[in-house]
């Protein structure tokens, strides 16, 4: 059944997205943005000069997932402090864009206290700023060796679990270099596999409503040449009835202490069916987004979106001004109440494995988890 529904990337094309930069021409210091809210038609960057347009930019969705929110919260943080902005206003309202990442606090954090550490000592503003954009970077270059790493480990996994290889992978969302400083979390593990020679086929779910896997992961599927088929959400049950798929890989926004996972709406059913079907069920993400002080999975906070991104096509990501609608295209009838949660919670119980970059947690338990977080403060 497979092949007949294939769509392979032409060649292989570099998958490096520059998703963000930091630049410094004589005007002064900017963040410029890929606009993910436009791709795949166009390549669009937005430029931020100060905290309040990265901001608008997070929720709007033209910078997200988890890895590459930490890495803008903290470049936000540099760019307000290099720009003279009050900085502890800057990373409350930076900190606070979107709830469910945790990696976006904990970006905005660490720029913020680097940038406190040096003032503290110095008190001299221009060093602190240097601090914090010092601080940004060093986010941003751990994400793209801990992305490397967890493509590894995830990998190794996988041969593991499915030693006969040719893998036939269903992902959900995004989660590659377009979230990350280096090549991503769920989607490195299947770039790791397609350069193997060991992927078969990459099933992306479209991932509903706004978009990400078509948009998105198809887009960075097929600048990798790997081989790759778009599917609705709601598409997933047949395809594991048929027995078309070895394994689920997503990333996380948050992982509870409990090893409770949020992640993009949909990721729950995933993992469900996937049990009923005997196929693991991989959540890959970094360290910083297991969060110990989250005990438990009731306990993540779950973005509510706007209704207008269910109920019009290609709906605008913020809606307009003054209004419940967006201007998209009416797929309901007006005024049509959504219920439109960004992400979902699957309990530990459901998650065959965690592959982080220090380390791999299987089965998913408090313990271990706790044991790893311990593992890599020490490193
Ligand atoms: O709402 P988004 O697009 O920011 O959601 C992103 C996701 O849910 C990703 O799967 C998650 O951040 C993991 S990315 C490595």
């Amino acid at each position: 059944m497979a092949d007949q529904y294939a769509q392979t990337g032409e060649d292989s094309k570099s998958t490096e997205l520059p998703a963000i930069r930091w630049e410094e021409p004589p005007e002064g210091p900017v963040l410029v943005l890929l606009d993910q809210t436009r791709l795949p038609a166009e390549e669009v960057e937005l430029v931020c000069t100060d905290a309040s347009a990265l901001v608008e930019a997070i929720r709007s969705l033209a910078v997200r997932g988890a890895p590459l929110l930490g890495i803008a919260g903290a470049y936000g943080v540099a760019l307000a402090a290099a720009r003279g902005f009050d900085v502890d206003e800057a990373a409350a309202v930076l900190a606070g864009a979107r709830p469910t990442a945790v990696n976006l606090a904990v970006g905005v954090r660490r720029a913020e206290a680097a940038y406190r550490a040096e003032l503290g000592k110095s008190g001299d503003q221009e060093l602190a700023a240097g601090a914090a954009l010092a601080a940004a970077r060093g986010l941003h270059r751990e994400d793209a060796a801990a992305s490397a790493a967890m493509a590894e480990r995830g990998l190794a996994l996988l041969d593991e679990l499915l030693p006969g290889g040719g893998h036939r992978i269903l992902t959900h969302c995004n989660t590659g270099s377009l979230v990350s400083g280096g090549e991503g979390t769920a989607f490195a593990v299947a770039l790791a596999a397609h350069r193997a020679g060991r992927l078969r086929r990459l099933w992306v779910d479209e991932t509903r409503p706004l978009l990400q896997g078509a948009r998105l992961t198809a887009y960075e599927a097929a600048r990798s040449g790997m081989a790759y088929t778009l599917l609705t959400d709601n598409a997933a049950g047949s395809l594991f009835a048929a027995g078309e798929v070895d394994a689920v890989l997503i990333g996380a926004d948050r992982i509870a202490a409990d090893g409770s996972v949020a992640n993009k709406v949909g990721s729950y059913p995933l993992a469900v069916l996937a049990r009923y079907h005997h196929v693991p069920f991989i959540v890959v993400a970094p360290v910083t987004t297991v969060d110990p002080d989250t005990p438990d999975g009731a306990s993540i906070e779950v973005e509510q979106r706007p209704g207008h991104e269910v109920t019009e096509i290609a709906a605008p990501q913020v809606p307009v001004a003054g209004t419940e609608a967006g201007s998209g295209i009416p797929v309901a009838p007006l005024g049509t109440q959504a219920y439109n949660p960004a992400f979902d919670v699957t309990p530990p119980e459901l998650v065959t494995a965690i592959v982080t970059e220090e380390g791999v947690v299987s089965p998913v338990t408090a313990e271990a988890l706790a044991e790893l977080c311990a593992r890599s403060r020490e490193v």
